[in-house]
Parts: structure tokens; C-alpha cells; sequence
């Protein structure tokens, strides 16, 4: 409740990438401080018992992850397990460092629980990523690492980038995922075809020395045409996917709302991404593990996704709306839902909902 009446009217009066700015600084601080990270676990997070799960080999105390982009740098991934994130991403992460698309580039759309952003892979490049988690050190949660493409890069190039990027950060993450998805980075979706990705893959997978987990992120606005050898191909090439990135398309947006250009996520994009869970859950036979993302805002948006197949989800758009309390809050739903059920576990309630 304080964040709903105090804090979050302070912050949304603000342009919402300052805000961003001021609540990594906050985290940051408080992450720093002796007692810090204990503080913040009594006070909003800390995790939940019973919905320990197992997924690529990963020991994961909950199943409610923070997605990629709220702290591309990996600055304060440690803090947000204290907050009750069962694993974090980190990233956005470029072979070279780039500033981003101009100022302003997030939007927020209160009275739908939305945002659109069009940041454009603003980070400090892999040099400086690696650097930072070298001397933070490793979590006691599994940790990934998303990798995306510098803007300059020519297609035939990207191969040769995502491995590069990914040879200087592969001791430090436990699971890695090729964004081929942002809407952001002009052309980079076309990387989803698979004549690209295949050779993506393939580069990076010629350096995994370690055999460090691959998932491939899709987007939401891929067609239905295109995802049976997409899939087909993930699972010979990779560990997993996560579904889905942001869209393009303004579902329930009127038109007078959608000027805007950039990626929307929160909750107009849930249902969208939670149907592309189906049809992966379904095309791989429920073989191909899967994280879900896409307006997850409670427990039952988890619950739902994970019944279409998700054995793991993420959010971002929602802990902007909820606050620092909503990864908890979304494990107690998201426990009560399991109950109701009949579940004794998470991997209990993958892709068991009843046929569409
Ligand atoms: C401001 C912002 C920045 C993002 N940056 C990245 C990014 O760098 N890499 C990425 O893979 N996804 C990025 N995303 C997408 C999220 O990881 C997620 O896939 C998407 O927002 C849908 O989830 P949500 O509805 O819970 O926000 C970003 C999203 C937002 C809102």
C-alpha cells in the first residue's frame, strides 16, 4: 500500500526513465549498506515455501522471475532476489557499449496498465557487464544474461557478435538467451528467421565450452507460419524459449493512444503472449521448456501461464505497476492457486490446462 499511495504517485510524476533512474539508485544504496539486502527481504521480499522448481538443470526457489531490461548493466540483481525474485536477467547486453534511441523513449499508459518503450539497447557493452559481475560475484539464485545486437551490426556479422558477447560473459551467467525480439533495433526480428538463427545458434554454440544453458526470446508479433520451424529448430539448437519480447501491435489501445512507437508491454500484451506459450507448449509436445512473460501482474497471471505451458515466468511492467512487494505477492497467489488446483508443485501445473 505504500508504494500505491506514496511512492508510486512520486515516481509516476516523473518522466519514467528518471524514475528508473532514481529507484536503481535507491536499490543500489540499499544494496550497498551493511544489512541492506536483510532489510529489504523482511520488509517486501524473501521467498515463499513450496514453489521450489527445477528447469534446465537449475535449482530455482520460486518460479517468478525479473525480466530482461530492468537492469541491462546487472547493478542490482542481487537486491532484486532479496526482493523475492526466484532469478533475474540481466541485459540487454551488447558487444560494445551504445547510448540508445533519444529522449524521451518510455512511455506509460496508466488506465491500461501498460508501457511502450523504444530504449533501443542503451547499455555499457559486454566489456563493462563482465567487469560488474566479476566483482559482485555469483547469487545464491540462478542468474541470466540476455544478449542483444549493437545497432551497426551488419546481419551477416551477427553471429560472429552474439558469440563474441557471449564468450565474455559465459563464466557469469547460468543461463544465456539470444534476444532476436526487441522491436527496437531496426531489422534485428528478422534475425528469427531461421536460416539467421540457425547460424546465431550455431556460432555460439562452436564457444559454449561449459554447456551453458540457451534460450532463444521470440516475439509476440511472430507469425503462425513461421513458429513450427522455429521451434523445431530451437529444439535441436537450444535449452528453452522465452515468449514473449514486446509488441508492436496496441491490442485494446484506441487509436487516439497509439502514437506512440516502440515496444508495449503490461497488461494488453498478456493474453497475446500467453497464447504463443500454447501453441510452443503444444508444438514441442511440452518438450521444450518454456519462459513465460507478458502482463504478469498476479498470481493467477502466473497460474495461467503456467498451466498453458510456462514452467517459469518474468515480469517488468508489472513490479512498475505493483512495486517492490510484487514478486512476494505474486508467489502467496500464485501458491494459493496451486493449492486450489490440487498441485503439490509448479512442474505439477505445466501445461495441464484443458484443451482450447
Ligand atoms: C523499459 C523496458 C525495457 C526492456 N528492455 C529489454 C531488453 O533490453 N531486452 C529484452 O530482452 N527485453 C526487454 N524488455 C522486455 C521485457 O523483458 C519483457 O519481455 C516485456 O516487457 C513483457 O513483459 P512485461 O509485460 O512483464 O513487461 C524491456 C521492457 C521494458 C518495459
Amino acid at each position: 500500500m505504500l508504494y500505491e499511495n506514496i511512492l508510486r504517485p512520486w515516481l509516476f510524476r516523473m518522466d519514467p526513465e528518471e524514475a528508473h533512474e532514481r529507484m536503481m539508485s535507491m536499490l543500489r544504496t540499499a544494496q550497498a549498506l551493511p544489512g541492506g539486502k536483510a532489510l529489504v527481504r523482511s520488509a517486501w521480499g524473501g521467498c515463499e515455501e513450496g514453489l521450489e522448481t527445477r528447469v534446465f538443470g537449475l535449482k530455482f526457489p520460486n518460479p517468478i522471475g525479473l525480466a530482461a531490461g530492468f537492469d541491462k548493466d546487472g547493478r542490482v540483481f542481487s537486491m532484486m532476489g532479496a526482493l523475492g525474485f526466484g532469478f533475474v536477467e540481466v541485459g540487454s547486453v551488447t558487444l560494445r557499449p551504445q547510448p540508445g534511441n533519444p529522449k524521451p523513449r518510455i512511455f506509460r499508459l496508466p488506465e491500461y496498465e501498460a508501457l511502450v518503450n523504444r530504449l533501443g539497447f542503451n547499455n555499457l557493452g559486454a566489456e563493462a557487464a563482465q567487469r560488474r559481475l566479476k566483482s559482485f560475484g555469483r547469487p545464491d539464485f540462478p542468474l541470466g544474461i540476455n544478449l542483444g545486437l549493437n545497432k551497426d551490426c551488419p546481419h551477416d556479422k551477427a553471429h560472429e557478435e552474439y558469440a563474441q558477447t557471449f564468450s565474455i560473459l559465459e563464466p557469469y551467467g547460468d543461463y544465456f538467451v539470444v534476444n532476436v525480439s526487441s522491436p527496437n533495433t531496426l531489422g534485428l526480428r528478422d534475425l528469427q528467421e531461421r536460416i539467421h538463427l540457425e547460424k546465431i545458434l550455431s556460432a555460439i554454440g562452436e564457444v559454449n565450452r561449459s554447456k551453458k544453458t540457451l534460450l532463444v526470446k521470440l516475439s509476440p508479433d511472430l507469425s503462425d507460419e513461421l513458429l513450427p520451424s522455429l521451434v523445431e529448430l530451437i529444439m535441436q539448437s537450444a535449452s528453452g524459449v522465452i515468449a514473449t519480447n514486446t509488441t508492436i501491435a496496441r491490442p485494446g489501445i484506441p487509436s487516439d493512444e497509439q502514437e506512440r512507437r516502440g515496444g508495449l508491454s503490461g497488461a494488453p500484451l498478456r493474453a497475446r503472449s500467453t497464447e504463443l506459450i500454447r501453441k510452443i507448449y503444444k508444438l514441442s509436445g511440452g518438450k521444450l521448456p518454456i519462459i513465460g512473460v507478458g502482463g504478469v501482474f498476479t498470481g493467477g497471471d502466473a497460474y495461467e501461464k503456467i498451466r498453458a505451458g510456462a514452467s517459469l515466468v518474468q515480469l517488468y511492467t508489472g513490479l512498475i505497476y505493483r512495486g517492490p512487494a510484487a514478486a512476494r505477492r505474486i508467489q502467496k497467489e500464485l501458491l494459493a492457486w496451486l493449492k486450489h488446483g490440487g498441485f503439490k508443485s509448479v512442474a505439477e501445473a505445466v501445461g495441464t490446462e484443458p484443451a482450447q
